[in-house]
């Protein structure tokens, strides 16, 4: 039996929107088993924006992979509008580190192709294409061919495709992870107006304290491997969110809590500080 999509419930009866408990997940090859994910829970309500930082390894994108339904957990369950997800659902957008855009469609094509992934016609999703498309300042190269699109201008073009047709819940997978610095910050701004009054339900994960911070309404860190949560921060700074917002205490105070307990684990591991402290026993 196929999950229904998530357009069938009715969201506002339903909390938390989603609701993930005890979820693990092992791959077994021939002779190995991995265990990407060890017992996690937590909950996500409707329109929140959860970010999952943690150290490489650690089970974030096979978190994504089975919220969506395209791996079966090993143990534990994922629900969406009180409904288990048993198979791949409908009713959500994606995007991943790469865009995967077609090459021989046109930007506008590309974004259009949702419709045609879901029986809607092209023309009921043009206009809102359309729209996204100036709001990234892609208007002009609507008709240009992916080829012809620098690195963040797809990624831009593949977030306007994984929102075009208002899916509830949107998964995001290190969306700009290969852009550079200027590029992201030019994103975080982009998917704050895209996201905007919609009530869009956001489960992103990145390896960017800073960008998780800026972004999120909570942000949950994950450990090392096997992925487990070891804490949880409310982001409450008020939004909308200006890059200068990165110059506060009070984002400093969630950065530096999030890198201190990534320190701790020893997933970051500052040499400087080791350096320092040995120059100070030498001096003393
Ligand atoms: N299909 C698969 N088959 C076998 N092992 C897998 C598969 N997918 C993931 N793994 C393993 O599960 C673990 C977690 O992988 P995952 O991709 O979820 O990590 P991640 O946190 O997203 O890492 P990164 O930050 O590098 O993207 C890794 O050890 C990985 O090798
Ligand atoms: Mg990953």
């Amino acid at each position: 039996m196929s999950s229904p999509s998530i357009g069938q419930y009715d969201e506002k009866t339903v909390d938390p929107f989603i609701r993930v408990r005890d979820l693990s997940k092992s791959f077994r090859a021939k002779t190995t088993i991995t265990h990407a994910l060890d017992s996690t829970s937590f909950d996500l309500q409707q329109g929140e924006f959860l970010s999952v930082v943690g150290p490489s390894g650690c089970g974030k994108s096979t978190l994504l992979m089975l919220v969506s339904g395209l791996t079966s957990p090993t143990t534990g369950t994922v629900e969406i509008g009180g409904r288990q997800v048993t198979s791949p659902i409908s009713d959500v957008g994606i995007a991943f580190q790469e865009d995967l855009l077609l090459e021989w469609h046109s930007t506008l094509d590309n974004i259009l192709m949702q419709g045609a992934f879901r029986g809607v016609s092209k023309r009921s999703l043009r206009d809102r294409a359309t729209e996204l498309l100036d709001m990234v300042g892609l208007a002009e190269f609507a008709d240009k061919y992916p080829h012809e699109l620098s690195g963040g201008m797809r990624q831009r073009a593949s977030i306007c495709r994984a929102l075009v047709h208002k899916p509830p819940l949107l998964l995001m997978d290190e969306p700009f992870g290969a852009l550079d610095a200027m590029t992201r910050d030019q994103m975080a701004l982009d998917i704050q107006d895209l996201l905007a009054g919609t009530n869009t339900t956001v489960l992103f994960i990145t390896h960017s304290i800073a960008e998780a911070v800026m972004l999120s309404d909570r942000v949950l860190v994950f450990g090392p491997p096997p992925g487990n949560i070891v804490d949880e921060l409310v982001v409450d700074l008020p939004r909308p969110r200006h890059l200068s917002v990165r110059e506060t205490p009070e984002f400093a105070a969630f950065s530096g809590r999030i890198r201190s307990r990534l320190e701790a684990m020893g997933v970051i591991r500052d040499r400087t500080a080791w350096a320092s402290g040995t120059a100070s026993a030498e001096r003393n």
